[in-house]
């Protein structure tokens, strides 16, 4: 049975967190985003020295992770990691790079997923990451494949950073977005694909405006929310 749920995928800086941050204030969603999970599993596997790719290293260290999401008094999602809130902290380049390598682990993936499925259980969400049309929510009611040019993510990605105050160069930003892309797209679990029932919205040419009005019309036209 489809649900109210939205499923948001799409490579790097492909604008999912903000579009879907607007949208669901627009329609009164819960927005969901699950790259933050990977990223707390990857600080986490930082902090405690173990290489980003070590796949035992990182499921022993599994049962000793500890990552809750909660939402302030504005709805924005707030990342704790053993209780000390690391919402800025999983956003720094390193974390990224880890994030994309232990999300290739069949052994984090299983570990969050449950806490996947209980937010879509618990709300209406918007939720965006990698594979969840392909396997999270194979049943969201709306499947939106967000991408663009990677010249143009990684140029949203570097402004997006300066605009945090992390200092950056622009090459930086792009080559590390190419070789997530590869990983993120070539790995054996879960890897970013075009669900079959997804829509495809290529944001290359849009500007935000435009895109977040293109989103709200699909979930116009599928929901009435
Ligand atoms: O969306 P993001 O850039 O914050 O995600 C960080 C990494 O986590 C990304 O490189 C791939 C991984 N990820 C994933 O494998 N599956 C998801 N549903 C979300 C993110």
């Amino acid at each position: 049975m489809e649900t109210n749920s939205i499923a948001i995928d799409g490579p790097a800086g492909a604008g999912k967190s903000t579009l879907s941050r607007r949208v669901a204030r627009r329609f009164g969603l819960i927005y969901v985003d699950t790259g933050a999970l990977y990223r707390c599993v990857g600080l986490f596997a930082l902090r405690n020295n173990v290489a980003s790719r070590d796949e035992i290293g990182v499921a022993r260290l599994l049962p000793d992770i500890r990552v809750e999401m909660k939402y302030d008094s504005e709805g924005i999602q707030r990342m704790l990691l053993c209780s000390e809130d690391v919402t800025e902290a999983i956003r720094l380049p390193e974390a990224s790079v880890y994030a994309s390598d232990v999300s290739a682990m069949p052994a984090v993936r299983d570990y969050l997923l449950s806490t996947q499925r209980e937010m879509a259980d618990k709300y209406d969400v918007i939720m965006d990451g990698r594979d969840i049309g392909t396997v999270i929510l194979p049943s969201a009611g709306l499947k939106v494949f967000l991408t663009a040019d990677p010249e143009i993510r990684a140029r949203r990605r570097y402004l997006e950073l300066l605009n945090r105050g992390i200092k950056t160069s622009f090459e930086d930003v792009f080559s590390e977005m190419i070789s997530r892309d590869k990983n993120d797209s070539e790995r054996a679990a879960a890897p970013l694909r075009v669900a079959d029932d997804a829509i495809m919205l290529d944001t290359t040419a849009l500007s935000f405006d435009d895109s977040f009005f293109a989103l709200c019309e699909l979930i116009s036209g599928r929901f009435s929310l």
